[in-house]
């Protein structure tokens, strides 16, 4: 098993008092090795929270995350930035992609927090994933340069850049056109399945739900098929 949640409660505001808000309730999980699952539930509904759980971003109230059989609470805060560093990869809505850095720069920013400047290997893993998502040419630009569709596959290429373990998506797709979003969504799904990396990704688009092993709602604070 990939990563599992056990028991998980995270919310909002002080604790025992009437302003306080839970979201996640007594949820549990498991993640195969592989899998690549969708998230969907309502505005509101705790996506984030539960993907920041997931990608240890967050702690929660009480329950554990657990990744590869390890309680990703027993981390000291230095493994802990590595574990995220070089397992996880994180697609947000909105890109992030630094504005004063080209493309290639920008996709190469991940690795260094573990060396002082990118390998060749780095290099040429970075290039076989720009061709793969038709940025390859735009490599010298920067994100103002290129358009959302471009910023946004580039956002793909970081977060694949460490050859992570497991690609947290949240409405990855949610700020694209129709074409672009379609476009994105085979691109995370040829990646995931090439690379063999685990996806989840919550997502409105149906589209892309549909290719996807399996779809779960998130519903009073927990998940269900
Ligand atoms: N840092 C926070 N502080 C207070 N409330 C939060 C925080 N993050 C999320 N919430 C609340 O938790 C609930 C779930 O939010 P979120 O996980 O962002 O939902 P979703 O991604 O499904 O729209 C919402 O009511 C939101 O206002
Ligand atoms: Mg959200």
């Amino acid at each position: 098993m990939l990563l599992q949640l056990r028991n998980v409660y995270k919310g909002f505001g002080p604790k025992e008092m009437p302003a306080f808000r839970p979201v996640l309730e007594d949820l549990s999980f498991a993640v195969e090795e592989g899998a690549r699952l969708g998230i969907v539930g309502p505005s509101g509904s705790g996506k984030t929270t539960l993907l920041n759980l997931m990608g240890a971003l967050d702690v929660p109230d009480s329950g554990e995350v657990i990744f590869r059989g390890k309680a990703i609470s027993g981390y000291r805060a230095g493994e802990l930035a590595q574990f995220r560093n070089r397992e996880l990869g994180f697609v947000f809505q909105f890109h992030h992609l630094l504005p004063q850095c080209t493309l290639w720069e920008n996709i190469l920013v991940p690795v260094l927090p573990s060396k002082r400047s990118a390998s060749a290997g780095d290099k040429s893993w970075a290039e076989h994933l720009l061709r793969k998502t038709g940025i390859w040419e735009q490599r010298n630009q920067k994100p103002s340069e290129m358009s959302g569709g471009e910023c946004q596959r580039a956002a793909v290429v970081r977060a694949l850049i460490n050859k992570p373990r497991l690609v947290l998506a949240d409405e990855p797709t949610g700020a694209l056109d129709e074409e672009n979003a379609r476009l994105l969504s085979e691109l995370l799904l040829s990646l995931s399945r090439d690379e063999g990396i685990t996806l989840v990704v919550v997502t409105h688009a149906v589209e892309l739900a549909a290719k996807l092993d399996a779809v779960f709602h998130l519903r009073h604070g927990k998940l269900t098929p």
